[in-house]
């Protein structure tokens, strides 16, 4: 019995498909490098844009032919998009031959729904789930194991769909975060843990007691072990100045923050409700400057968010420069549907999108050029 895993979408979701994989080897699955190949099909979706929710739809649909060769063949569909009801109706309906849909809170009972498959197809969206604490994982990321220390997100930036199809922050027990981390140093293999979650730094507000991620940091850097330390992703407005400390003071931890501005003009970063400002995001960037001389920093930005203007684009375009990352990501604005932003008057057209996003990667690619050289 083979399986093969699609994935589309985020660190977490490459580390969600290790634990899919964990889930089918314990059911007897073994892994195969084709689809051709396979006894079951998993696509672990992303939901972020748009394109990449188009690129599921055509995926999947491709696997008809592979259904009709083998009948037996099980194609399941997991993930963010999934949690959407109406896309994941919209699925069932237009791929007959799609056997399981299952929302991202019902993972864990995989197994249970790949059992069902034989009295029917499966569809199950649940509205919320506690975090699984423990799950066998089957690691695939060579000297890094990834670390999920928390799921979901409590900001409601208004372009995001993470918090509708992630459900509210929730954190894991720091005993068995500390508790995983110990095992994967003792199994010698891994030289680097990357701590997971949407916002790493509110890591902790919800478990009584409060922990902090900077708490949790130290800790982990007490463990006995060979290994580097690295989080991601940070919100600027909890990053706060004892994580900073941290990363400055821990030699395991790696000198590297993602850190998204999103936008670069005030206006902007208000209609997206991201809690601060250019000046604030400046003076965390200026912090770490400070404290960590040889921070290597990297951010996200979108371009053609509702009513952005030419001069607020190149308020964007002069941070950029001001910072000097060493690598962004810049995104085209996608409008997600149950977003407010994608309510908003004054979408902006594509092809204007299309000119900003080429215009910030060129800055990005001319910046690195210069920094390359010296
Ligand atoms: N459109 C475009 N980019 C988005 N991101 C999140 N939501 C959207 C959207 N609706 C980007 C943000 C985030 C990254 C993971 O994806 O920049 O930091
Ligand atoms: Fe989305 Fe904002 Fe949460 Fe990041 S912090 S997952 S962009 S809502």
């Amino acid at each position: 019995m083979k399986y093969f895993i699609v994935t589309y979408g985020c660190q977490m979701n490459v580390h969600e498909s290790e634990k899919i994989a964990g889930i089918l080897e314990n059911l007897g699955y073994t892994a195969c490098d084709k689809r051709e190949d396979a006894d079951i099909i998993v696509f672990n979706t992303c939901a972020i844009r748009e394109g990449a929710e188009d690129r599921v739809f055509g995926n999947v649909g491709n696997l008809k032919r592979l259904k009709k060769k083998n009948k037996n063949l099980i194609i399941a569909v997991l993930g963010c998009m999934t949690q959407k009801e109406q896309t994941a109706q919209k699925l069932m309906n237009t791929f007959p031959f799609v056997d399981i849909v299952l929302g991202t809170f019902n993972l864990s009972r995989l197994g249970f729904f790949i059992e069902a498959v034989k009295k029917g197809r499966q569809l199950e969206i649940l509205e919320e789930g506690d975090i699984d604490e423990m799950l066998p994982y089957k690691r695939t990321s060579g000297e890094n194991a990834w670390v999920n220390i928390m799921q979901g997100c409590n900001n409601f930036c208004t372009y995001c769909i993470v918090p509708y199809v992630k459900g509210r922050e929730k954190s894991r027990q720091e005993s068995n975060i500390l508790q995983e981390i110990k095992e994967l140093i003792a199994e010698g293999k891994y030289k680097k843990i990357t701590l997971l979650g949407q916002n790493v730094n509110s890591y902790g507000k919800d478990l009584n007691p409060q922990v902090s991620f900077a708490t949790l940091l130290h800790d982990i850097c007490k463990l006995d072990g060979d290994f580097t330390l690295s989080f991601m992703t940070s919100h600027p407005k909890d990053l706060t100045d004892d994580v900073i400390d941290a990363i400055a003071s821990e030699d395991k931890i790696e000198k590297f923050i993602h850190l998204p501005a999103q936008s670069g003009n005030n206006r902007i970063l208000k209609l997206m409700n991201r809690k601060y400002t250019r000046e604030k995001y400046l003076e965390i960037i200026d912090k770490i400057r400070e404290k960590i001389p040889n921070c290597r920093i990297t951010s996200d930005f979108i371009v053609g968010f509702p009513t952005e203007t030419e001069e607020e684009f190149e308020d964007t375009y002069e941070l950029v420069k001001r910072v000097r990352y060493d690598s962004i990501f810049a995104f085209m604005y996608s409008p997600r549907e149950g977003t407010i932003a994608s309510k908003m008057e004054g979408q902006i057209p594509e092809e204007i999108k299309h000119k900003r996003v080429n215009k910030l990667l060129a800055l990005e690619k001319k910046l690195q050029k210069e920094d390359n050289k010296r």
